[in-house]
């Protein structure tokens, strides 16, 4: 490749002069996707309940020659999410990328998912979502600028035994995104989802009472027609994308990252 085409093809990805805050980075999808974004050039804001902050600054100092804000957040706290988008302010300005990326998982029958789980994975997985969204956007919508990059899942789609809860919040999820992209597009507001499926994470291994969900990965690989669980990496790619100018004329979109098992009707 000649150096001028490598230049191009940088610029395209080069997220410099932008701040992206990612929740739920301590691990998982949302640490992979802080490094990729970080190797991109972006300044970060990271938050998660009992993320190490010393621990998570000096990675970051160490391998990208960047300091990031490192908050310890909960995303369904209202006025801690205040606090870190106030302390996102003062640091770099504002946010421009958001990766709402925050979650916890719910596997339990629907007639005993009582009122205390649903409004549990109502809060995290969604409502705080919205509520983020509404604290971020108004910066966005003044420098005319922004991507919002919701981590939603196939089984927003697809039902799975025991997953009633996650999957309408999930879901819905979907729905939101389609709602954001429509009232923010005049401002140049991308809001897309990723709709992953089983992902190599501390969340698909913690999974129990599930039928397809369980610690035998090779009965949840058998459902993928790649043969293979997710690396966290392989969601992380999809958000840089999104988060990139290759991506500029998508908005509104569920992309599918699921290794073609939810095209599979054998499974
Ligand atoms: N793994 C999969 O198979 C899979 C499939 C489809 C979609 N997804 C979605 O992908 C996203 C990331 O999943 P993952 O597999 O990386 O999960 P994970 O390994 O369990 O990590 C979840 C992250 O979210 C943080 N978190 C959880 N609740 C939080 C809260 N209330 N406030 C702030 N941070 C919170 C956790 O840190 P703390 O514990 O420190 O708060 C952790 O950093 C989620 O939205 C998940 O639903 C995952």
């Amino acid at each position: 490749m000649s150096a001028s085409a490598s230049r191009v093809l940088h610029s395209l990805l080069d997220l410099s002069g932008k701040t992206a805050l990612i929740t739920g980075a301590s691990r998982g999808i949302g640490a992979s996707t802080a490094d990729l974004l970080a190797m991109a050039g972006a300044d970060l804001v990271l938050c998660s309940r009992h993320i190490h902050v010393q621990e998570t600054v000096n990675h970051f100092q160490e391998r990208f020659g960047q300091k990031p804000l490192v908050v310890r957040a909960d995303v369904s706290d209202a006025q801690a999410m205040w606090h870190v988008m106030e302390s996102a302010r003062e640091r770099f300005g504002g946010i421009d990328i958001l990766v709402n990326n925050a979650a916890i998982n719910s596997t339990v029958p629907l007639l005993e998912a009582d009122e205390h789980e649903w409004l549990q994975v109502l809060q995290t997985n969604l409502i705080g979502i919205a509520r983020l969204c509404n604290l971020v956007v108004p910066d966005m919508m003044a420098k005319r600028w922004g991507r919002i990059i919701n981590l939603s899942s196939n089984l927003g789609q697809f039902a799975l035994k025991n997953k009633g809860v996650y999957s309408a919040a999930k879901a819905a999820l979907m729905q939101l995104t389609r709602s954001m992209a429509l009232e923010w597009s005049g401002y140049n507001i991308l809001v897309n989802d990723i709709a992953a499926g089983a992902v190599n994470t501390d969340m698909s291994a913690n999974t129990e009472g599930s039928e397809s969900f369980t610690r035998d990965y090779s009965q949840i690989t058998r459902s993928i027609l790649l043969g293979r669980m997710a690396d966290p990496k392989d969601i992380a790619h999809v958000v840089l994308f999104l988060a990139s100018s290759l991506s500029s004329f998508i908005t509104g979109q569920s992309i599918v990252v699921d290794g073609g098992a939810s095209i599979w009707f054998a499974h």
